[in-house]
Parts: C-alpha cells; structure tokens; sequence
C-alpha cells in the first residue's frame, strides 16, 4: 500500500484483518486466532489467545535466524568514556544467564522485579531477562528519590530488585545503593534479594544473604530458557506521574506490545533489520522501554545505549559524533535535548564538524514540539523533523508522520496525523464532537490498539476513572487541542496537573503533597511555568501558618530541599514564593491556570467566580520576585 489514507482507512474498514496481518511479525509459540478480545468491554485486550516470549522475539530469534554476530548495543558512554558493542548472541548469554540466576532464587512468571538503573547495557539486559522468564519488570528512573523508589515498590511488590552501584551525572557520582536500601527500608514490602552491578566509578556496600553480586550471579548460573507467556499477560508495570503523590503502574501486555511496536518500527521509523536507530533517551521512560529496548531489538535492528547529554558530555557536538561513529539512521528525542543544543550551538558549528549524512529523519516527542525548535533543526540537519506523540500509557505514537508509508506534508505545530489503530476525536465538556479547528478535550474512540495499557497495576477502578468516566465509550488522553481539515493533530496543553519537564512528566499535585508536609507550610500551589530550555518548569506558591515569623529564605530553602529529597532531582524543582493568600474561586477552588498565564506574561480573563481579585496582583508580584511574568 502506498499512502497514508489507503493504510488509515484499511485498519478503519476491517481493524481484525489489519492486526492480524501485522501480528505475523512476531515469532508466536501459539499464533493468535484473534486479535481483539472484547469480552470485558469498555477494558479491551489482544492477542489473550495467542503466546509468544518477548525476549526470544527480541534476541533468540535473531540468534537462530544467523544473526548473532549482528552488533545488538552500541553502548556509548560520553560521561565515562566508555564504549562497547554487543552482539545478538553476546546478549543471548548475558540475558540467559541473569534470568537464571533469578530463576535460581526463586523468581517465576508473573513475579514483579524493580529494576533501578542508569544507562548502561546491563540494564537492557535485566529487562530482557525478567521478559524471559516472564517476570513482570518495572524500571525506575535513576533521578527519582528514595522515597518515589518505595512508593514503587510497595505498589509493585517486587520479589527481586535489579541495581546498579551508581548512575554519573556531570560532575557527579550518585551512590544507586544508599537510595535502594533507604527505598527498601521506607517500604513497608521488602524483596528477598536484590542482585547489583558493581560499576568501577563508586562500588556498593553489599548486605549479606540479601545482596548478590552481578557478575558473580551470573557468572555460576545456569542460563534460562524463554519462558512462553499467553499475549495478555503482562510484561512490565511503568509508573507514571497522575494527578496525586500516588503514580499510575502503567500495564503493558506481552502480545500487542510487540505487535504494535514491529509495526511502527517498519511504518512510522522507516528502519530495516540490520540499522542503527537511536532514542536518545533513558531506560527509565517509556521512550526508553519502546525505542532503546524493545523495538529495535524486536526488529533485528541495533539500538544505541547513550551515557550523557546533549551538551557538556563533553559539548553540543555529542549527538553528531554519536550519529556519524555509528552510523545512526533515526534519531529520536525530546525537543528539550534540541533546545539545549541550540542554545549553546545556535550557528550550528559542531554540526558542520560530522557526516551526518547517514541520518535520514529526526523524530521529537515527550513534550510539544515549540515551531522554533523544529525550524532549526531542519535546517541544521536536512531531514525530516518528525513529531509525534504519545504517552506512557499508549506505549507508541497515537499521532505521527508515517515516513515508512508516506512522508506527509510537514504542519509546524502539529505531530501530524492519527496512526492507525487510533481514531481521535476532540470532544467539547459534554462529549460531542467539536469542528475543525476547534479546541477541546483529546480522546481516542474505544477500543485503544495493541500495545496500550489494558488497565492500572491493581487499581482497575482507578483506570476506569482516569481515563474512562469522563468521555463513555472514549480514552480520555489528558490533551487538550484540536484537528484542522486535514486531520492534522494539535496537541497545546494538559488538562489535569501533569507539567513536563526537561521532556520529564510530573505531577504538580504530588509536588503539593510533598511541600504540604513542611511544618510551617498552611497551604500550597504547584504551577508549570513556561521555561524556554526545558518547556516548563514547577513553580510554588506557599502561605505560611499564622504566627511563623522565620526568615523567608531558610523556608524556601527548605522547601527546594524537601521536594529533591522526596521527590528527587528529575523534579527540577527550585522557585518557590511566599504569598500571603493564594487566589481562589469563591467555592475554594486555587485559580492555577489563571497564575500559569501570570507566570507567562499572558494576557487572561479576570476569572468570573474569583474570590479577590486583588491576589492576582500579589502572585505577579510575588512571580516578578523570581524572575518571572516580566
Ligand atoms: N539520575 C540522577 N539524577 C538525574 C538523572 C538521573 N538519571 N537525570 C537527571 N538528573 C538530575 C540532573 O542531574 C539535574 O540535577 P541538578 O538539579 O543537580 O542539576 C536534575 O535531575 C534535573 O535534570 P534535567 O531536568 O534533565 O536538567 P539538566 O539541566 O541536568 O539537563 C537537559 C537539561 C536539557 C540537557 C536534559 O534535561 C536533557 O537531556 N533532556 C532530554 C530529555 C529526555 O531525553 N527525555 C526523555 C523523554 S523522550
Ligand atoms: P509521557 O507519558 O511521559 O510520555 O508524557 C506524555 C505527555 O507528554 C502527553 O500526554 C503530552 O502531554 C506530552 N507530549 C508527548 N509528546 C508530545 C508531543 N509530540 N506534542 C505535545 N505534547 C506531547
């Protein structure tokens, strides 16, 4: 098939034939006979007849297939200056050989495993490990705090944790294994054992008897043979920011996850078995989960493990030096990553500096891709420049440009068009349709394809609640935008707490939660704040109790201080104003949006029901005071 609309409108005409097709893909130990089971309708699942291994679909095969020479990793460490190659059958044996040493200890399908690592291979390889035995892994982003890490781990109730000794950030070593066991203590769950990579940059202190070392485990295990696991069952649980301090463990199953993801590989990334395709992102996020790991694997494809940033690692040159050593074919990224670059390279002189000629497309998401960003980086690079978008919960692209079928004229602004699979619709408060070009609530009509969440970790209701009670017979997305003639997406902002930082989603709401605990705090507002670097950035407002009279700047202080310890540094969390009152509605209601559009020196509509206009005044003030609404 040919175009876009001729692909769209065949899923459209017959969805069962269009994912059946496509799930001939994936090695099945049972193929399926149907691709959609509707039986506990508005929850959908797929493939839950059929039954397959992810790892061996993403490494044993290729081994099998004559492929084991085929570079799998490209570990490329800039922060370390480390740099290693994997192949499929190196990845064979070290996968193998940790999942046995799991196996030896007692971990079988359906067991939770955290893992709680930088980027490095080994944490692909724990991934594909817990796949292959079907253990259900959930990953934890290294710049999360202890605390976060135990949340997740009382939820998940993992019967192992997988770590690493230390994650590097510039000009820091952070010691993994002091959080891990503070983690461990603060849950009220403990795991029977944890099994840790000792890196050579900060060693752990091992505890005796629940602590094993790494190489050592694996190296006296047996390996593990693939494990088969029916198409429904679950292959990981990845939390992610909702409206409270409580995340959501995002469910994603084994069968449609691989499906969906063989599909976008060919379609929307235009990559062959054999290229290289590089997300330049963390292990810790669903980019991470889908594009580093197993995408590209599933694919035969090799994927590159980047150690470093965009800029500083050592300069603004990085991605071109990894692009043109490597032979990089698709890059995909954060905008936030593209800013950076930008800001310290506007002329595009480290570019100039590498062949890139290997690179055929640049693909953004994470966060709204600002025009600007976009602009510049076609005309440094000379490729398509992709958004699309997509969340944790849908695990690829809802919305893209399809460049494996058709290049679709490019719209700044918009992340293109619907992939199939979804049929987007935007919806005004009541639930009816909106027209083009207007704006409204974002929602894809019931089913949702393979490969997005069939529910919560242990909280079904709160699935159906988040995301299917507002909009009957919708997936609420939590985007609001609109949809022009042509089908072209818009996607302009959340409607519920999330902000996005540095590309990195979290919740506003569980920020409040945290500042809330300070002892001299009465009441408190989180807000997301334009930021021209990392999109937003968290901004808080605190009224203090009656009768405290300490200094404001030891409190504010303490406050940053609160939310790095118990959320962690990921929350980039560091302006916050004391106010005397906080703007409300007259039914109590904080008029957050209204101090958005203050912080960013937009222009906004007295709020009809605010309780004293006067505050709004006080918050510019206050915001001025931090650098903002200037
Ligand atoms: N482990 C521990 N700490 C981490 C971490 C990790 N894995 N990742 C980030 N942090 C820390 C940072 O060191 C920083 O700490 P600091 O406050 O002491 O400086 C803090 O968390 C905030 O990080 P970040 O928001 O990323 O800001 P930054 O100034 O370090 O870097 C960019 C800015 C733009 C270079 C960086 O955000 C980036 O590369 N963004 C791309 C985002 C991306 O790939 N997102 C994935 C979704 S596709
Ligand atoms: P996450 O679950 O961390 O991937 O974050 C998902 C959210 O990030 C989405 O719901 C959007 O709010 C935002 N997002 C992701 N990609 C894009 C994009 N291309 N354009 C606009 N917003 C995006």
């Amino acid at each position: 098939m040919s175009s876009y609309k001729e692909v769209y409108d065949s899923w459209k005409a017959d969805p069962e034939a269009f994912w059946l097709e496509a799930a001939q893909a994936v090695d099945w130990v049972l193929p399926p006979v149907k691709a959609l089971d509707d039986s506990n309708a508005p929850l959908y699942e797929w493939f839950s007849d059929a039954s397959l291994n992810t790892c061996w679909n993403c490494v044993d095969r290729h081994v099998a297939n004559g492929k084991g020479l085929q570079t799998a990793i490209i570990y490329d460490s800039p922060i370390t200056g480390a740099k290693r190659k994997i192949n499929y059958m190196e990845l064979q044996d070290q996968v193998a050989r940790l999942a046995g040493a799991m196996a030896e200890r007692g971990i079988v399908k359906g067991d939770r495993v955290v893992i709680y690592m930088p980027m490095i291979p080994e944490a692909t390889v724990a991934m594909l490990a817990c796949a292959r035995i079907g253990a259900v892994h959930s990953v934890v982003f290294g710049g999360f705090a202890a605390n976060e890490l135990a949340v997740r781990i009382e939820d998940a109730q993992p019967k192992a944790i997988l770590a690493a000794s230390c994650g590097i950030e510039p000009g820091r070593v952070i010691a993994y294994k002091p959080l891990l066991d503070s983690a461990i203590e603060l849950s009220a769950h403990k795991p029977d054992f944890t099994i840790v990579y000792q890196r050579e940059q900060k060693a752990a202190d091992m505890i005796e008897g629940r602590d094993f070392d790494w190489v050592a485990a694996c190296a006296a295990a047996e390996p593990a043979d693939c494990v088969t696991v029916k198409g429904n069952d679950p292959l990981y649980v990845l939390y992610t920011s909702g409206t409270t301090g409580q995340p959501k463990g995002v469910v994603r199953h084994n069968g449609g996850h691989l499906v969906a993801l063989l599909w976008t590989m060919k379609n929307l990334y235009n990559i062959a078995p054999g290229e290289v395709f590089w997300a330049a992102s963390d292990v810790g996020w669903v980019v991470g989960h889908s594009y580093i790991v197993y995408a590209p694997l599933a694919l035969g494809a090799t994927t590159v493990v980047f150690e470093g940033k965009p800029v500083g690692t050592p300069d603004a040159g990085t991605f071109w030096r990894v692009i043109e050593e490597h032979d990089v074919k698709a890059l995909f990224t954060a905008p936030t990553a593209f800013r950076a670059i930008k800001r310290d390279d506007p002329t595009g002189e480290f570019v100039k500096k590498y062949n890139l000629s290997g690179l055929r497309a640049l693909y953004l998401a994470g966060e709204r891709a600002d025009p600007d960003t976009i602009v510049w980086a076609q005309q440094q690079l000379g490729v398509p420049v992709v958004d699309h978008w997509w969340q944790t919960e849908t695990g690829w692209a809802i919305a893209g440009n399809p460049l494996g079928i058709e290049e679709m004229p490019i719209k700044l602004g918009s992340p293109t068009v619907a992939m199939p699979g979804y049929d987007i619709q935007i919806l005004d408060e009541g639930g009816r349709p909106v027209a083009a070009g207007e704006m409204g609530a974002i929602c894809v009509k019931l089913p949702m394809p393979p490969g997005t969440l069939p529910t919560l970790w242990n909280a079904e209701e709160r699935f159906r609640k988040s995301y299917l009670t507002t909009f009957p017979g919708y997936y609420e997305t939590g985007d609001a935008g609109m949809m022009d003639e042509d089908g072209y997406v818009y996607v302009m902002a959340r409607t519920d707490d999330v902000i996005n930082v540095a590309g990195h989603r979290l919740s506003t709401g569980a920020m409040e939660e945290v500042i809330a605990s300070h002892p001299d705090v009465a009441e408190c507002a989180v807000i997301g704040a334009s930021d021209t670097l990392k999109g937003q950035q968290p901004v808080g407002f605190v009224c203090l109790n009656s009768g405290c009279n300490r200094p404001h700047e030891e409190i504010q202080k303490e406050i940053v201080k609160l939310v790095r310890e118990k959320i962690g540094p990921v929350a980039a969390f560091k302006l916050v104003a004391v106010v005397d009152r906080l703007p409300k509605t007259r039914s109590g209601k904080i008029l957050r949006g209204t101090m958005v559009k203050i912080a960013d020196s937009q222009e906004y509509k007295m709020p009809a029901t605010i309780d004293d206009p006067a505050i709004l005044g006080e918050i510019g003030e206050a915001l001025k005071g931090l650098g903002l609404a200037q």
